[in-house]
């Protein structure tokens, strides 16, 4: 087992790098946020993302090593998030990774971000070794992804569904800036949930087919866009960025509420749905940044049957952590990557 795992993560609007020792010991996790950046556009601009990576990747990558308390010469790998992400962004981080593993002479490994946001439930506390935690299942749900898959071997991801519109985190998100919140409002939207009542509003919780292990969120985007601001007149229109609607507090909260048991309860039918077809599965992985989510936590923790394995808060969103963790798994199965790897936007 390579002892240090650098990892580099800058798939999106987060530049992170992180120290990790035997897969699974966070020694330093550095996360430089774009959030104040992508603010004021209620989403991420791919190309001021690329520029802001460039500017902070270096600084943050010193930083991770001065908090580990190593230095180069310490490291036994890089692993860098190379899929799936904003093209741009994801071509700043791994340079970055190939410039270093081939300066250094160390093993270089490519790790999947959806695969690595699944890991992060096993970092810190890792209990019985990872061979013994599978088959598991696993969830992810972020901003850019709801995907519920399955492990079988370390690392062997098999996807099982996907959203087939938005991701859960972007629905968050625009609901949470119908209601007045800043970008990025999820955990905003979640806090607020928590002083209203949930049962206010019934809002559309779609299941697509019987069988189905897809997401689909845009329905209740919509719904929810209609419950705020009113059903448009036939033809017209209604543009999600240019409302503001008047509610009080309480009208506030009521929605947040009623939004948020309607995207929890779509995401634990589809648990229910797997756990149904793979009645092997012993171990829930769960990782991205709506992992956070208070309601979506408090639901999976009472699952029953499952060793469900939650990551702690800081693990959650895009962090370069979980991509050093992984990566170390990955380099002790005696995979690495070549300096041919190349970005892939999915
Ligand atoms: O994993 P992440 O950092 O980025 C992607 O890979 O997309 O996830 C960011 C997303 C945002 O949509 C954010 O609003 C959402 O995670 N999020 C939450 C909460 N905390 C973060 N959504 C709901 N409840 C939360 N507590
Ligand atoms: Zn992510």
């Amino acid at each position: 087992m390579p002892r240090f795992i650098l990892g580099l993560e800058s798939s999106c609007d987060e530049t992170a790098a992180a120290v990790v020792e035997d897969a699974v010991h966070v020694r330093s996790n550095v996360i430089a946020t774009q959030h104040e950046l992508h603010a004021k556009y209620d989403g991420v601009v791919p190309e001021i993302a690329s520029r802001a990576h460039i500017e902070r990747l270096v600084p943050v990558i010193d930083q991770a090593l001065a908090d580990a308390g190593i230095g180069f010469a310490d490291l036994d790998g890089i692993a860098v998030a190379n899929r799936p992400g904003l093209i741009g962004s994801l071509l700043v981080g791994l340079s970055a990774a190939k410039a270093l593993a081939w300066a250094l002479d160390k093993p270089l490994i490519g790790v999947d971000h959806i695969h690595a946001h699944l890991y992060a439930g096993l970092l810190e506390e890792p209990g019985a070794p990872l061979a013994e935690q599978l088959p598991a299942l696993g969830l992810v749900v972020s901003g850019g992804h709801s995907t519920i898959a399955r492990i079988d071997a370390p690392f062997e991801v098999s996807v099982l569904g996907r959203t087939i519109d938005d991701a859960i985190g972007e629905a968050y998100d625009k609901a949470a800036t119908l209601i007045g919140l800043p970008y990025p409002g999820g955990p905003e939207l979640d806090r607020l949930a928590g002083e209203g009542d949930d049962r206010a509003h019934d809002l559309p919780v779609s299941l697509l087919g019987r069988d189905s292990l897809d997401f689909s969120f845009s329905g209740l985007k919509t719904s929810f866009l209609y419950l705020v601001c009113g059903r448009p007149e036939r033809g017209a229109s209604v543009k999600l960025s240019t409302v503001q609607p008047d509610l009080t507090d309480q009208q506030r909260a009521d929605l947040a509420a009623s939004f948020q048991r309607a995207a929890v309860t779509a995401v634990m039918k589809k648990i229910a749905r797997a756990r149904t077809e793979h009645p092997d599965l012993r171990t829930l992985l769960v990782g991205g940044g709506v992992s956070a989510n208070s309601r979506l936590r408090r639901e999976l923790l009472a699952l029953e049957g499952i060793d469900v394995r939650l990551p702690a808060m800081e693990h959650c969103l895009d962090n370069a952590a979980m991509i050093a963790g992984l990566g170390a798994v990955r380099l002790a199965h005696g995979e690495r990557s070549g300096f041919e790897l190349a970005a892939a936007a999915r």
